[in-house]
């Protein structure tokens, strides 16, 4: 199993670029599944979860070749309209192919995602929603199999909490479906926008994606379209905050400043100074410690959840007391054992960590337990004294595409070791 081996304390100087986003890129394969024509995709990243979600579309039947992140799909025929548990134990968003799949063949069968690190991650919401469309779901031995043998219809969904993948999932069925779909409480992240981009290139009709009222009015059938995935901003927003923590002055390029405004603007709270040189690039400097900044995780255009453990790995160094509160998921705070490993000083109170400011950083040996904790002990391992090894960076590989070389041409000292 591969390590990462990091010499803490280089400032980091220069250019980070921004790779193609891993959760605008997974539905984007799951949308492809739409059409019998051909799908062009261009900048997925090159991360294991994109790997799975490959393995996936191919195994329902589609050809795919993914040419360095120039992947094409041609789902002509699919044979086998199933998400198999091997698959969806190794990663939840594999649910993704469950509306496409029922909506375009009339039947789907998809196992049920467990819990994973970060808490429950059930898929209700999108069972439900596809219930308001018409398809008929039977719950057993660890499977949902969802039938529609005349099609969807056009439905009202209201989500009763707003969920990411719910949407995207749904959104995929409703463009085939018949009539009008009316989606209310939809969460409004960019990955949400890009998948209603693509499917209108497919020939779908929608309005207001990226907003919380989603109109579509069904189609027949989709065709062929060519999409490039939108920059990714949960890895912008960790290069921002490993600028900030190494007390290092980085132009962060490739990215949508927009979408990570939320993280911006607490940033320059806590005394960073983010400047942006062009809508798609960002530089940050930090000469100092921050000061402590309160947070709580929100769905998007809040502070996201997927950049929480980084923020707080920062937090540990700032001048003064944070409380970080996670409101998205139970259990997102399995980075804190192993921060406090490093020298952090930090107490859970149900869903709120308060982070104690001003701890030196000291190398240690530790264990990555989820994607976005992995990615919050290499920003401490950038900051702290002397050497860290953090085990089981596969949970990084899953979302980051070649992180410790684009670090090292940023001036980190860190490299992998198979
Ligand atoms: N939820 C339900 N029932 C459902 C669906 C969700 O109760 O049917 C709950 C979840 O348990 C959670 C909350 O609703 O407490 C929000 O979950 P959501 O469905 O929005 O999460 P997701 O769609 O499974 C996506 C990202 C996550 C990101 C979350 C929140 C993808 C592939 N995954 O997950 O990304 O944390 O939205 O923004 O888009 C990551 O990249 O590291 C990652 C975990």
């Amino acid at each position: 199993m591969d390590k990462f081996k990091i010499q803490g304390g280089a400032a980091l100087q220069g250019t980070l670029p921004v790779s193609g986003a891993k959760n605008s890129a997974l539905p984007a394969l799951a949308a492809s599944l739409l059409t019998e024509d051909e799908v062009l995709l261009t900048r997925i990243p090159q991360v294991k979860d994109i790997k799975t979600m490959e393995g996936l579309v191919e195994y329902t039947g589609a050809e795919l070749k993914d040419d360095g992140g120039r992947v094409t799909i041609r789902a002509a025929n699919l044979a086998t309209p199933e998400a198999p548990y091997e698959i969806v134990k190794t990663m939840r968003a594999s649910s993704l192919v469950l509306g496409p799949l029922v909506a375009r063949t009339g039947r789907a069968r998809v196992s049920m995602p467990g819990g994973c690190a970060i808490g429950a991650r059930p898929i209700n919401l999108h069972v439900l929603a596809l219930e308001k469309l018409g398809a008929t779901i039977e719950q057993s031995h660890g499977y949902v199999e969802a039938q529609a043998p005349n099609g969807l219809r056009g439905g009202a969904i209201h989500f009763d909490r707003i969920t990411v993948t719910g949407t995207e999932d749904v959104l995929m069925a409703a463009v085939l479906a018949r009539g009008e779909t009316v989606i209310t409480n939809a969460a409004r992240e960019p990955e949400v926008a890009d998948l209603a981009e693509l499917l209108m290139k497919m020939g779908a009709n929608i309005q207001g994606a990226g907003t919380s009222t989603i109109r579509v009015q069904g189609v027949e059938r989709l065709h062929g379209a060519e999409h490039a995935i939108i920059p990714d901003r949960i890895e912008a927003g960790t290069f921002m905050l490993a600028a900030a923590i190494t007390h290092g002055n980085v132009l962060i390029t490739g990215c949508v400043t927009e979408h990570v405004a939320a993280l911006t603007a607490k940033m320059r709270l806590a005394g960073a100074e983010v400047t942006e040189e062009s809508p798609a690039s960002l530089r940050v400097r930090c000469a100092s410690r921050p000061l402590a900044v309160d947070m709580t995780t929100e769905e998007y255009p809040g502070f996201a959840t997927d950049l929480q453990a980084q923020y707080m790995a920062w937090m540990t160094t700032a001048r003064g007391i944070s409380f970080i509160t996670e409101t998205i998921f139970e259990n997102r705070f399995m980075h804190t054992q192993e921060l406090a490993r490093m020298g952090a000083t930090i107490r859970i109170e149900g869903r709120q960590a308060i982070v104690a400011g001003e701890s030196v950083l000291t190398g240690a040996q530790v264990i990555a337990s989820d994607l976005r904790a992995s990615a919050s002990l290499v920003l401490a391992g950038l900051a702290a004294k002397g050497e860290t090894a953090i085990d089981r960076v596969y949970h990084i590989d899953r979302g980051y595409e070649n992180i410790e070389i684009k670090l090292a041409a940023a001036g980190a000292l860190i490299e992998r070791v198979k």
